[in-house]
């Protein structure tokens, strides 16, 4: 049996604006195995953004508990959730920005001098991540503003990686880069995952999704149906062809 990496109980979300209230997820359960390759899919504001902020305690829900490794970090206070993420967490989110006044290098070598002393380690982790998302040293010592969106995008995914966390949440990780870069990523993310990290991420890209175990579908904060599509070895047709029908089935 594999063990469960994160759980999350009955949980809600609920913005009011004014005297309006929206309930964005609602009672939601979910459990993750650790090792899993999640995808959350699902029309545009569902609520996928939302669920991953919550699960990744960069948010707090309206109600409910979410347990990591059988610690409950819902009840956390914001420091002690601070410490939580930066020990065990990566992120790719496309509002997390890198830091403008650092140089590419030092951008993804600070969050590595967060957790381990030992630089020369790190800057080799670095140098091989940026190898295989396709970032050549010609742009080390560039700064973000410097970098094409995608460029960026291919860093803050290599800063998210760098200490191995035991999960990464990916919310669109490929949403700015073409074809072949996309891939380099999703190898990347693939490798990471057969090492034994886990992955949530969301996407509305179908060729993305099908690099998942699991597939789940969210529709107005709830999830009424997955799919487990198996580890994923190569594309095959067959395996394109289920996600695709589940996904017509979800009405997507
Ligand atoms: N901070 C906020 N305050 C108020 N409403 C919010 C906030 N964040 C999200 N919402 C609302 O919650 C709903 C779900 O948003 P969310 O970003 O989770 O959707 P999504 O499924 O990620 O959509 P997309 O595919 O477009 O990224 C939307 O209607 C959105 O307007
Ligand atoms: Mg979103």
């Amino acid at each position: 049996m594999e063990n469960t990496i994160l759980k999350a109980e009955m949980l809600s979300k609920t913005y009011s604006n004014g005297s309006i209230m929206q309930h964005v997820l609602k009672n939601l359960n979910i459990e993750i195995k650790e090792g899993d390759f999640t995808v959350i899919m699902g029309s545009s504001g569902s609520g996928k953004s939302t669920l991953l902020y919550a699960l990744s305690g960069m948010d707090k829900p309206t109600l409910g508990k979410i347990d990591f490794k059988g610690e409950t970090i819902s009840k956390y206070s914001n420091d002690k959730l601070a410490v939580f993420r930066r020990k065990h967490c990566g992120f790719v989110f496309q509002q997390i920005y890198l830091n403008d006044t650092m140089s590419v290098l030092d951008n993804i070598m600070i969050s590595g001098l967060l957790v381990s002393r030992d630089k020369k380690a790190i800057a080799t982790r670095t140098k091989a991540l940026l190898q295989q998302v396709g970032i050549t040293e010609s742009s080390y010592a560039k700064y973000p503003s410097q970098l094409s969106g995608g460029e960026a995008q291919r860093v803050a995914i290599v800063r998210a990686l760098i200490n191995a966390p035991a999960i990464v949440f990916a919310d669109e990780p490929t949403g700015a880069l073409n074809s072949t870069n996309a891939i380099n990523v999703l190898d990347v993310m693939t490798e990471v995952n057969a090492s034994g990290q886990s992955i949530i991420m969301v996407t509305h890209d179908i060729k993305t999704a099908r690099r998942a175990n699991r597939i789940l579908y969210l529709k107005d904060g709830v999830i009424i149906d997955e799919l487990s599509l198996g580890r994923y070895v190569k594309d095959e047709p067959e395996r394109h062809k289920r996600l695709r029908e589940f996904l017509e089935s979800m009405g997507w």
